[in-house]
């Protein structure tokens, strides 16, 4: 069993956050299944790691592509996005820190494990209505 389907999240009308939402996912799902055979195999911690390096670049990558998405197509709703994004990043941020400082994996182990609720919050209730918007304004766009 998948941490995440991508069915779980809403389907979004611009298909660059569509896409990125679904490769997002599978990093996700590989995280968790590296965790699996990490608990029971030690030697798996560099791919675990590595896995986890390449999950919050995608995040960050993520999160700044939908930001200058909304940025050129004037969202109304830029800074509460934003800042929900932001929010994410500080939570992930001091827990990997704490992983550094005290080797304990586990941390993030877990915050990812608990992440999906978040993430089909806030594609559902945030992304999708500024997806919606967005393609809106390309749509206007392309008529021009
Ligand atoms: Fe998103
Ligand atoms: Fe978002």
């Amino acid at each position: 069993m998948a941490l995440l389907y991508a069915e779980q999240v809403e389907y979004l009308d611009v298909e660059e956050m569509q896409e990125t939402h679904e490769e997002e996912i599978k990093i996700l799902n590989e995280v968790d299944k590296l965790a699996i055979q990490y608990s029971m195999d030690k030697s798996k911690l560099s791919q675990l790691e590595a896995k986890i390096d390449e999950y919050l670049k995608h995040v960050k990558e993520h999160f700044s592509n939908e930001e200058r998405l909304m940025k050129k197509y004037n969202f109304p709703s830029y800074e509460m996005h934003k800042m929900a994004h932001d929010m994410f990043l500080m939570d992930i941020g001091i827990t990997i820190k704490q992983w550094r400082k005290f080797g304990d994996i586990n941390k993030v182990i877990n915050f990812i494990r608990k992440s999906p609720e978040w993430i089909v919050l806030h594609i559902n209730t945030v992304d999708a209505p500024t997806a919606a918007y967005i393609a809106k304004r390309m749509e206007d766009e392309a008529r021009k």
